[in-house]
């Protein structure tokens, strides 16, 4: 088991509670069945309450679940994924620094191509260009994902617009929403940004070893902190409505291994063509470039096969756009 990821026992009994539905089990049979004692058995119904899962204690009886929990947990992830490598092993923690860090650290021990570190909540976040991300407990995913591809580094870009992609369609699938990406990976729903990409890696010159693509989606946010308002949404503010993230995790992990599939099928040219045909940034769209603190408007013209972004300046100088922040300007 990673270092405090969560107990497969709570995993367990969540399980148990969920193949028991709605039909009161008595905390003797829970504690026998899963091996603990009925105080512990207490202690994690609370830490489950904590985490708003709603459990109802039957005086002398037991307990029974009012509802199916959406909480982000490998036995309710696992079973719907069928053989797929993404997801073969899935390391759940309540709360962590940073998942990508975890996944990092995991590669780093060998842990094999496919597997998955998610959280309920991230203590220290990190986003694109040093920033942080919002992670607000139990209302979004913060997952990362170790690929192991057969590929030279140069590939890093084209895997990154794959796993833009890959969140697109499921969170299209998922909750029929309009789903937008900016280049290179930012998700938009009505302009804002619903769902970041972190990818991190290690390599030698001709080879990678590990990837870690980390994602973060706000789903069920009812409102954004300040300083974020303008610039990015959850799911549940743009739907009118709350989302399962469990639902939601399961989509993307499909979608991500049916695209790393076409990726390694049908190589970077086929992907960086689909990329455009599922972005309104590809071509034709005024942008603000930041690179550092250089800053100009230009007009996207087309991505390379490397995964570039092609744009023209107001003056015609053309530039190809291998790394930073681009937004529209409208
Ligand atoms: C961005 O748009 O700046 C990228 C955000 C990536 C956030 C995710 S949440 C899961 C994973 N763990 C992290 O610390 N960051 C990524």
């Amino acid at each position: 088991m990673a270092a405090g990821s969560t107990d497969r026992k709570i995993d367990k009994l969540i399980h148990l509670l969920v193949q028991n539905a709605m039909v009161v089990v008595p905390g003797p049979k829970i504690a026998s069945e899963i091996g603990v004692t009925r105080s512990t058995v207490w202690m994690w119904m609370e830490k489950l309450r904590s985490l708003g899962v709603e459990i109802k204690g039957v005086p002398s009886s037991g307990y029974r679940l009012v509802k199916i929990p959406d909480v982000l947990v490998p036995s309710l992830i696992r079973p719907e994924l069928d053989d797929n490598q993404i997801g073969h092993t899935i390391v759940h923690y309540f709360r962590v620094g940073s998942t990508n860090d975890a996944a990092l650290q995991l590669a780093s021990r060998d842990a094999p191509h496919g597997t998955v570190v998610v959280a309920e909540e991230q203590t220290s976040g990190r986003g694109r260009l040093g920033r942080t991300w919002y992670s607000e407990p139990s209302s979004g995913i913060y997952v990362s994902v170790i690929l192991r591809p057969p590929l030279a580094p140069t590939a890093a870009p084209v895997l990154t617009l794959m796993a833009g992609i890959a969140a697109q369609q499921a969170l299209v699938s998922a909750t029929g929403l309009a789903v937008d990406i900016r280049w290179p990976n930012d998700l938009l729903v009505g302009g804002r940004k619903v769902c970041g990409i972190l990818t991190e890696m290690s390599a030698e010159l001709d080879r990678l070893h590990a990837v870690v693509l980390g994602i973060g989606i706000n789903v069920n946010h009812s409102e954004m902190p300040p300083e974020l308002k303008k610039i990015a949404t959850s799911l549940r503010m743009e739907g009118h409505k709350a989302w399962s993230r469990v639902q939601i995790l399961i989509a993307l992990l499909r979608e991500l291994e049916r695209h790393y599939g076409l990726l390694l099928a049908d190589g970077n040219e086929s992907m960086t063509r689909r990329w455009a045909a599922a972005s309104s940034y590809a071509q034709g769209k005024r942008i603000r470039v930041v690179q550092g603190h250089d800053e100009f408007q230009a007009t996207t013209t087309g991505l390379d096969s490397t995964g570039a972004l092609r744009v023209r300046r107001e003056d015609g100088r053309e530039h190809l756009l291998v790394a930073g922040e681009i937004m529209e300007v409208r």
